[in-house]
């Protein structure tokens, strides 16, 4: 508990995200103190094992002292310029960035994922008319945006368009014209062909009338859907048949999630705008990027009356404290070698969990480096979703053992059924050990009655 007047002002000024408050005095948000490695700790001391990394971003963990000290000296020594302006941590990220993506590209800086999100939406478009000559104003030349049902890429309103998810979205529309969706692939319930669908969907809508294609590696907020290894290859080639630019959206995927620096390069794809946020700073600073390649880039050159340059501005975008703190954050990255790290523990993780399918109630086990999604279904047979209460059950479950996992948004109604976790990348065996059997009891508990039906 928090004392008594942090309470009070909690409950009488703030407006928590995702959050209902009516009733919320039964049970108020956790009140946290403070964090040091993979843990949380409350007022009263408890300790949570955050088995989210907060919203999937605090990868290199808590409490971070050579991260502090970054902030306060570059805070002391320039605490703010302008984009229009260089600085060093901004550049020399920049190029760090490059070297990380392994071909030429350019970095435009904002500070979230659904920003760098707009960014690329614009390029996309911009680029688009730069190249074809075609206005799009009036509704001509290649202004759609194909996106997919379950993708999430943001809650501003052009990201939230770009957003198949039914709890996101819905209260908030009409949204922004030109977004379609496709599907994305979901092995467990059989959703397949999808890079077929992407092409039909092209030529349905007029591939002289898309600019882009937007896709997770992984569908991470909307199910964690992990596609066949010929997807994203497949896509690749649809969009550069097509003249159709690929977005990959790698905010919660990038800097080493899933056992490699970016996820897309475990398919060998290149993207020609690539969108980063979360992870590049793990979340001790707003931070985030869009990366076009160089192709896209040049696309924007011109005389400065032509107007063909980049029209878009964010006040904060590539701060030279966040960037400072993003260039540190890469650097322990490396020098703890935290991907391969994860690559190694994301298969001892996976062999825990993959014991809990000896739950009724446990449909589908699914994950790569440490980025996992447990699929729960009234029954195996059936895949039905299992009921929004046990999942909040087996929430609390784990939360009660001091352990800190999420699950995901009703992408359709009565679909928010699978579970979430994404732990610090600097988790050790014995949490690993405490996070599944946390979810084996809590399992057991929230399902009691169902398994003895
Ligand atoms: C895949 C993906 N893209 C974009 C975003 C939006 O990022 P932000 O919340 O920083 O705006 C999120 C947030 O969870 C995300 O999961």
């Amino acid at each position: 508990m928090a004392d008594d007047n942090l309470s009070r002002l909690d409950a009488e000024s703030l407006w928590h995200p995702l959050t209902q408050h009516q009733g919320i005095e039964a049970s108020p948000p956790r009140f946290i103190e403070r964090g040091e490695g993979c843990y949380l700790y409350d007022a009263d001391g408890n300790r949570f094992y955050d088995a989210v990394s907060g919203l999937w971003c605090v990868n290199v963990g808590h409490g971070r002292e050579e991260l502090a000290q970054v902030a306060a000296e570059q805070m002391k020594k320039l605490s703010y310029v302008p984009g229009t302006m260089s600085h060093e941590p901004g550049v020399r990220l920049a190029a760090k960035l490059v070297e990380l993506l392994g071909y030429p590209a350019r970095v435009y800086y904002s500070n979230s994922g659904s920003e760098a999100n707009e960014a690329a939406f614009k390029m996309a478009r911009q680029y688009q008319v730069q190249r074809t000559g075609i206005e799009t104003s009036g509704g001509q030349g290649r202004y759609k945006i194909i996106a997919r049902h379950r993708g999430y890429h943001g809650c501003t309103l052009g990201a939230l368009s770009a957003t198949g998810n039914w709890e996101r979205r819905h209260g908030y529309e009409p949204l922004v014209p030109g977004f379609v969706f496709t599907d994305a692939p979901d092995p467990y319930r059989g959703v397949d062909r999808c890079a077929e669908k992407l092409e039909e969907t092209i030529l349905r809508e007029g591939a002289n009338s898309v600019a882009a294609f937007i896709t997770e590696t992984i569908v991470a907020g909307g199910g964690l859907l992990f596609p066949p290894d010929d997807y994203l290859p497949a896509v690749r080639e649809i969009c550069t048949k097509y003249g159709v630019l690929l977005i990959i959206d790698e905010v919660v995927t990038g800097f080493g999630r899933t056992g490699k620096m970016f996820a897309h390069q475990h398919w060998g794809v290149k993207p020609d705008i690539i969108t980063m946020a979360k992870g590049i700073a793990s979340g001790y600073m707003p931070l985030a990027a869009t990366v076009a390649s160089e192709e896209v880039f040049r696309a924007f050159d011109g005389t400065p009356a032509s107007h063909r340059h980049f029209r878009h501005v964010n006040t904060f975008g590539g701060h030279p404290v966040s960037t400072a703190v993003g260039l540190e954050n890469l650097a322990i990255i490396e020098r703890e070698g935290l991907v391969e790290r994860v690559a190694d523990s994301g298969r001892s993780l996976m062999a825990r969990l993959e014991k809990l399918y000896s739950h009724p109630n446990v449909g589908d086990v699914r994950g790569k480096g440490l980025l996992f999604g447990i699929e729960l279904v009234a029954d195996k047979v059936s895949k039905q979703p299992a009921p929004a209460d046990r999942v909040a059950a087996v929430l609390a479950g784990c939360a009660k053992r001091g352990v800190i996992i999420g699950r995901t948004a009703e992408t359709s109604p009565g679909q928010g059924n699978i579970l979430i976790m994404a732990p610090p990348f600097v988790s050790t065996e014995a949490e690993f050990e405490l996070l599944a059997a946390s979810l084996d009891e809590s399992l057991s508990e929230a399902f009691s009655d169902v398994a003895a039906a």
